[in-house]
């Protein structure tokens, strides 16, 4: 029986329309998954929408519509963002859903019940107007920082979750487990700064807003945001705390949950530590990855340098912006994006590698025999050269990825198009076509060329699978076997461009 693999990206709030940055994540996790798909798993990939809390209700008042009407238009936003994308979830979940918001109540009610979560006083600066809390370092000048006007110190009642409890054990299942927290540098950053320092109990109910789930049992209280939205990882594959599920049981635990480094703190201390007071067994692992910066740093609309996917998709098409994300952003710092990279990467690598090497070998194999190569019956040294190379291009892909390394998966492919490249360059397929007695050597020379593509193509597919479909149907096989010889005869369609060349003004 295929294993499994459960991933996860992050829930997105439903506070605005998604930017490119939220975006880079659900384009990793698709990758990721489609690429588990490819090496036989049986994947369940996960994403959705944040939709409860404070700014989601003060939005919503400002736009003169209800919390739910204003979640409900941008939810279909960010999954039509992400259909876009190409991304192949096999669940959306939203935060408002039913069953969620049911489970939620019940898991609040089986750590109360476990006296993990206990009713305490919340303390800190209260801004009347706004109806809203704020910390010391939330303050602006000591004033509120939505609308500048005093603040006074306020105590209400609130609940707690006991963090304090499972905090030794955290730490203990984190040394344990290396591959927990990913990269290297967060996990101990959280043991470090976070774990090792203390825990303080976490206020887990707000009654300054209504919009979230209400407690069971006291619906003046609502469920913290980070409580209910983390939850989400569990409710929507079955999970119950009154009664067990078997499509819970085997998904849980997820293999990957995929998220920002700046919520890595959330995955690694806060959802252990619930998951541990419902005694379940943690994630096998967090990837924190890093962000995707623009020109000017961080992406805000006060700066005008926010970058939407749509945009570009227009403007690039899908796997072009895709290539992007993927290959650009690296693994543990943070990656820059720019109009210009973006223009410079398409010219240099889906252009002149990718697209060149595909045209120039169809429209040979088209010139020179009509569309149909046979099988190769020669192998020269030049010929194995390739042909090693691309015979190992499983391992070493399988290695980068199982570190998650994306980027440098795909450069392994892009190797092996650029060898082709130099391939054409060294076997000189016009010139064998000038002799009648070299055409068994040509046949030979664009039947490993079209392996070559084929082969390469599949490889692609996690990562820009409209090309791989593309490339298939100008190859004209339904071949899907990654071995080099799997396809005896070819009988190519006409060339198409793949990706055409932007021209800069
Ligand atoms: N709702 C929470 C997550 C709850 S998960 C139980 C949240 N939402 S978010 O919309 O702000 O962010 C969604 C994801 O996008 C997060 O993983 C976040 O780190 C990621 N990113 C936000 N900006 C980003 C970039 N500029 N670059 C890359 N990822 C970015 O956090």
């Amino acid at each position: 029986m295929a294993k499994k693999y459960y991933i996860s990206t992050a829930i997105a709030y439903t506070s605005g329309k998604p930017h490119i940055g939220n975006t880079y994540e659900i384009v990793l996790a698709d990758a990721i998954a489609r690429y588990k798909r490819s090496k036989g798993y049986d994947v369940y990939f996960q994403t959705g929408t944040d939709e409860h809390g404070e700014k989601i209700e003060l939005k919503a008042k400002e736009a003169g519509i209800t919390p739910q009407e204003f979640v409900d238009n941008i939810a279909k936003e960010i999954k039509n963002i992400w259909d876009l994308m190409n991304t192949s979830y096999d669940k959306f979940v939203r935060t408002t859903d039913e069953n969620h918001t049911k489970i939620v109540q019940k898991i609040f009610d089986k750590m109360y019940e476990k006296g993990d979560i206990y009713l305490g006083k919340y303390e800190d600066w209260y801004c009347v107007p706004c109806e809203s809390f704020f910390t010391d370092t939330q303050l602006v000048d000591g004033k509120c920082p939505d609308c500048g006007r005093d603040v006074e110190k306020k105590c209400e009642e609130a609940y707690f979750f006991k963090l304090s409890k499972y905090q030794d054990r955290l730490i203990k299942y984190i040394e344990e487990n290396p591959d927990f927290i990913k990269p290297e540098a967060r996990k101990n950053e959280m043991l470090n700064n976070f774990l090792k320092p203390g825990l303080q109990d976490l206020c887990v109910t707000r009654s300054s807003f209504k919009w979230g789930i209400p407690l069971s049992f006291n619906d003046n209280h609502v469920i913290y945001v980070w409580l209910d939205a983390l939850t989400n990882y569990i409710t929507n594959i079955g999970y119950d705390p009154d009664k067990e599920d078997e499509k819970f049981k085997y998904l849980w635990p997820a293999d990957l949950h995929l998220v920002g480094k700046d919520i890595i703190r959330f995955h690694t201390i806060y959802w252990p530590c619930f998951l541990m007071s419902l005694d379940l067994p943690l994630p096998k692992q967090v990837f924190g990855h890093p962000w995707l910066i623009v020109n000017g740093g961080k992406m805000s609309k006060s700066k005008g340098n926010v970058i939407y996917a749509d945009d570009l998709v227009n403007k690039y098409g899908v796997d072009a912006v895709r290539y992007f994300l993927l290959h650009e952003i690296p693994y543990a710092s943070d990656g820059l994006m720019t109009i210009d990279l973006l223009e410079e990467r398409i010219n240099s690598d889906l252009v002149n590698i990718l697209g060149n090497l595909v045209n120039r070998t169809i429209t040979m194999v088209n010139k020179y025999f009509n569309g149909t190569i046979k099988k190769a019956t020669n192998v020269e040294s030049v010929d194995k050269n390739l042909i090693d190379k691309i015979n190992k291009l499983d391992e070493n892909i399988e290695k980068h990825m199982n570190n998650l390394e994306v980027g440098k998966a795909i450069d392994e492919i892009f190797d092996v198009l650029r060898l082709s490249n130099k391939y054409i360059d060294e076997t000189m397929p016009w010139s064998l076509a000038k002799d009648e007695s070299k055409l068994s050597r040509l046949n030979d020379v664009l039947y490993n060329l079209l392996e070559a593509i084929r082969i390469c193509g599949l490889y692609l597919e996690p990562y820009i699978p409209i090309t791989t479909t593309k490339i298939l149907n100008q190859l004209n096989t339904k071949e899907l076997t990654k071995n080099f010889g799997a396809v005896d005869n070819y009988q190519v369609k006409k060339a198409e461009i793949l990706f055409n060349r932007i021209e800069k003004c």
